[in-house]
This record gives structure tokens, sequence and C-alpha cells, in this order.
């Protein structure tokens, strides 16, 4: 197993360019199966998540080319419509897939979706979903049928705001008969683009980034080309890297509104930063950073809980205590043993809230990255900590980070990746 061996503290300087949205490609890979014809995607990030889905469709059967970051992908040669729990344990998203192949087959069965392990990941929504779409939905030894019996749009109200259940309703309403609205719906940037490459291929979304989507089903979509939005996990990820180490980093091939969020607390603790449409500059001075008092995950265009672990290693570098308070996932807040371990002072108060004090001295440790998250928030901790951190398991971190100890490295990082 590879891992990542990390000198600190260093400050690291230059020019950083945001990836596309491994996000936004996991929602548009099944896409391709609703459309006919080959779809073209660019600016696709090569990372472990994203090769994990274009496996799982290639076992299916379609034709998937790779050249750099674009990915063409030819559904027309799929043979099997049963995703078996082997591959739907793989990756979460493999329950995007169902919609699609359902229209495209008539019948669909998967295993349980694997995934993260950062709290209960229930699937009720897109079962309750697609059953108010008048998919019949079965319990199995093995995981879930679902038969197209009658398929008509209707109105379905998310009782909690999901992401991907928004986007694969979305998607497969895309290409039912009849109006479906879709009520408390994500409003992430995600689902935004996925409309809209939906819209561009011939389908009728309205109010996709509200949180109410009209939808009009057409029996015809049309494949296209889509150029993948810029990462703003990464975005955010690469900002707090640069405040966290007081290096002067400029952020590019980005999109500045989707960090909003992030930003704002960057002014509450006293970060200076500028930005232009595609760019951020952090420019960190000497001063030290203020506590925000609070900082709470919310749903788009809130603070993103995926950012979170990043930001709290950042908060140990501020003056005064930080309540942070994740409100989406149960699990997200346990790599908080990790950072204490390497010098951090947090208590960490139920599986929801963490209280930070700072600032806080961290020193190098071995320790091992948990998920792809809280594994990218320990190299940023390796990064600020004095000595040596040795980060095992970092497949986790490489299933959101394309190339990222080269791409560290050409700022001055001390990083290097140990097989
Ligand atoms: N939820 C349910 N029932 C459902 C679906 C979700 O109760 O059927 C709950 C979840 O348990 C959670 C909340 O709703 O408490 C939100 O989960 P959501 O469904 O929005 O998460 P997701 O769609 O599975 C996407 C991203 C995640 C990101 C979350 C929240 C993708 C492929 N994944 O997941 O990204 O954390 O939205 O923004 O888009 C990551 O990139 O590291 C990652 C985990």
């Amino acid at each position: 197993m590879s891992k990542f061996v990390i000198q600190g503290p260093q400050e690291l300087a230059g020019e950083i360019a945001v990836a596309g949205a491994k996000n936004a490609a996991l929602a548009a890979i099944p896409a391709a199966f609703l459309c006919g014809g080959i779809t073209t995607l660019t600016n696709v990030p090569r990372i472990r998540d994203v090769e994990t889905m274009l496996e799982i469709v290639q076992k299916l059967g379609a034709n998937v080319k790779k050249d750099g970051h674009t990915v063409t992908i030819d559904p027309s040669s799929t043979v099997s419509h049963h995703i078996t729990p082997e591959l739907s344990g793989k990756a979460r998203s493999s329950i995007m897939l169902v919609g699609p192949l359902l229209l495209a087959f008539g019948e669909v069965t998967i295993g349980h979706p694997g995934g993260c392990i950062i709290g209960r990941r229930p699937i009720d929504q897109f079962l309750e979903g697609f059953r108010a779409l008048g998919v019949k939905v079965e319990d199995t030894d093995e995981g879930y049928k679902f038969s197209a019996s009658n398929l008509k749009g209707a109105t379905y109200f998310f009782p909690f705001v999901s992401v991907t259940a928004t986007e694969t309703l979305m998607m497969t309403a895309a290409r039912i008969a009849g109006v479906t609205i879709l009520k408390n719906a994500a409003c992430e940037p995600e689902v935004k683009d996925l409309a809209q490459y939906l819209n561009r291929c011939g389908a009728k979304i309205e109010g996709a980034g509200t949180n109410t989507i009209y939808i009009e089903g057409v029996n015809k979509l049309s494949a296209g080309k889509w150029e993948m939005i810029p990462d703003r996990l990464e975005t955010g990820m690469f900002a707090v890297l640069s405040a966290a180490t007081r290096s002067r980093l400029r952020v590019t091939n980005c999109n500045p509104e989707h960090v909003e969020s992030l930003l704002t607390i960057f002014d509450r603790m006293g970060i200076n930063y500028a930005k232009g449409n595609d760019w951020i500059l952090i420019e960190p001075s000497k001063k030290a950073y203020k506590s925000p008092g609070k900082v709470i995950t919310h749903e788009y265009p809130g603070f993103a809980t995926d950012l979170q672990p990043p930001l709290t290693v950042l908060l140990t570098q501020a003056e005064g205590l930080t309540l942070v308070h994740e409100t989406i996932f149960e699990g997200r807040l346990f790599y908080v043993d990790l950072l204490n371990r390497m010098g951090a002072s947090i208590i960490l108060c139920d599986p929801h809230r963490a209280l930070v004090q700072g600032p806080t001295n961290l020193r190098g440790k071995k320790i091992e990255s948990p998920d792809i998250r809280a594994g990218i928030a320990m190299v940023i901790a390796g990064l600020i900590a004095s000595g040596e951190t040795t980060l095992d398991n970092i497949y986790q971190i490489e299933r959101g980070y394309e190339n990222l100890d080269a791409r560290l490295a050409a700022l001055g990082a001390k990083i290097e990746r140990v097989s």
C-alpha cells in the first residue's frame, strides 16, 4: 500500500490549477445512458472514484475510451442491467445508474451501494422518489430490483436535501412522460450543471440550482459534448492549504462563487485574499488568525461538509475557541483524534460537534487517511506540522485528488509518495 511522507513545516508559493469536478463527472457518466449516441466528457479528473465508475459501466458493456482528461462513452453496446453487489459496493454513485438503465432495459438490479464511511448512507429517498415516478421497487437478497411498470411524471418532496438523489430523479424524469416537480431539491452547482448538460441534449428542465426543479419529460435525448465544471471542493481545499501554510498561492481555473461560504469564513478569520472571475489569490499576513466562533456545515450555498475537515485543520491555527458543527454526516468528525495525536486541542462533544482550541503547534506523526476529505485534511496538517508525517492509506485521497503529490511538490511542498 502506498503512503505519503511529508516534511513540515513548509511555506509554498506559486499557482495551482483546479481539476474538473469529481462529483460532476460522477453524475455525467450515468447521464450518458439516457442519450442516443456517443457522449464526450472533457475536463474529467483522472481519479480513482471516476475510474471506478467507468469500470462499472464498462463491466455493463458500455464502450469507454479515455484520452487524457477526455472520456467518451458509447452505451449502445451495454448488455447488462445487473449491477452486482461487487460492483455497486465499489461506489455509492453506482445508484445513479439505476434510472438511466431502467429507461433502457425496463428492469435493473443492484446490490447495496458502497461509499465513504462518513456516516449512515441510506438510499431511502432514491427508493421513495423512484416509487413516486411509478417504478416498482423490491428488496432482494442481494439488494434491490427496479421495474418500470407504470412510469409517469410526479411531484416528489425530498424529506432531506440529497445531492445524488436529486440528480438521479432529475435525470430519470427528464425521459419520463409528463411533468415532474422535485421539491426541497439540492441546489449544488453539480445539480445545475447536470441540468444544463441535459437541456443541451434536448431535456426540458427548469429551476435546477434552486430548491424546486420542474421537468417536462421528453422521449429522446441526443448525446453531446460537455465540459466538467471546476471542482469547488478542490478549490476550497487549496485556499485552506494556502492559508494554513501561510503561503501566497494563486488558485486558478476555479469558480470563486462556488466557495463563497468558505471565503466568508476567511473574512471572519482575518485571512486576506483577492479574487477574479476564475481565480483566488490567498495572501496571508503574519498576523494571527481569529477564530470565526462557529462553523456550521450546510447544503449549498452554505458551508460544504466536504470542506469541513480541511477547515478544521486551519482552525487549529486560529486564536480562540471554534465550534465545528457537522450537520450532514454523523461520521465526519472522528478524524479529530488524529489531529489531537499531532498536538491539536480538539474536544469531540458528540458525533456532530467538535470544539477546536487554537492556536496549537502540530507535530509530525504516523497516521492513516480515514476517507477522502479527512485524508486531504491530514496532508494539510502534515505540511504545517514540524517534523515528518507518514500518511498511510492514501488510496482514499487518490479517490478524489489527481496527482496530488506532484502538484504539491511543484508548489514547494516536501511530499513523497512511497510504495
Ligand atoms: N440521505 C438520506 N437518505 C437518502 C439520501 C441521503 O437520509 O436516500 C441523507 C444522508 O444520510 C446525509 C444527507 O442526506 O445525511 C445528505 O446526503 P446526500 O445524499 O446529499 O449525499 P450524497 O448525494 O450521497 C453527495 C456527494 C458527497 C457530499 C454530499 C453532501 C457525490 C457523488 N457525492 O453525496 O461527496 O459529501 O453530497 O454534499 O456527489 C465527497 O466528494 O467526498 C463526498 C462524499
